[in-house]
């Protein structure tokens, strides 16, 4: 009983398993085994190949741009600004005023050297806390080593009435947006 076993596992028994035997003709061998080896290292070299000349190809393709944000600033509803107010908005460096006239915008960005600026409420003034530049709260210059005034900003209503300040487009001083 065991030799019938012991046959049975080693060696093919009938026409079925001598047609199984013949498609492996190499047996395990360990020289299958280094081929096989070889054979997954090229494969493998072959994928890294083509992974690396698709990651040059699509870098190379990409558009080398820089993407800023928009200099179009929605500054929201006139009515929220209280009369004769001026109102920094240190994330995007600008003054929102509120005058007699009407709304104008200023840069609050020092003509000096570009520290941002503050409103000094019990003064009236614009302040530069850098190196003592003074504004007027039309960006005109009261003293110190700032060569230029604050500029004024593009300011006009959107279609929804909110106040839009293009920072990037200066307008001559007294072009006031009246609502
Ligand atoms: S940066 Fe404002 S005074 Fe120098």
């Amino acid at each position: 009983m065991a030799d019938e076993t012991k046959k049975n596992t080693t060696e093919p028994a009938g026409p079925r398993d001598a047609r199984l035997w013949s498609l492996d003709p190499e047996p395990d061998t360990p020289e299958m085994s280094r081929r096989q080896f070889f054979i997954k290292l090229g494969v493998g070299s072959l994928v890294v190949a083509g992974a690396g000349t698709a990651l040059f190809a699509y870098q190379y393709l990409s558009p080398n741009v820089l993407y800023e944000p928009s200099p179009v600033v929605d500054a929201g509803k006139p009515d929220q600004y209280p009369a004769e107010s001026v109102t920094l908005d240190p994330a995007t460096g600008i003054y929102v005023v509120r005058a007699a006239e009407g709304f104008y915008a200023l840069s609050a960005v020092c003509t000096h050297l570009g520290c941002l600026t503050a409103f000094k409420p019990e003064q009236g003034i614009i302040a530069c806390p850098c190196h003592g530049s003074k504004f007027r709260r039309d960006g005109t210059k009261i003293e110190g080593p700032a060569p230029k005034p604050l500029p004024w900003l593009r300011v006009w209503l959107s279609d929804e009435g909110d106040l839009m300040v293009d920072r990037s487009t200066v307008v001559p001083e007294r072009q006031y947006v009246r609502v």
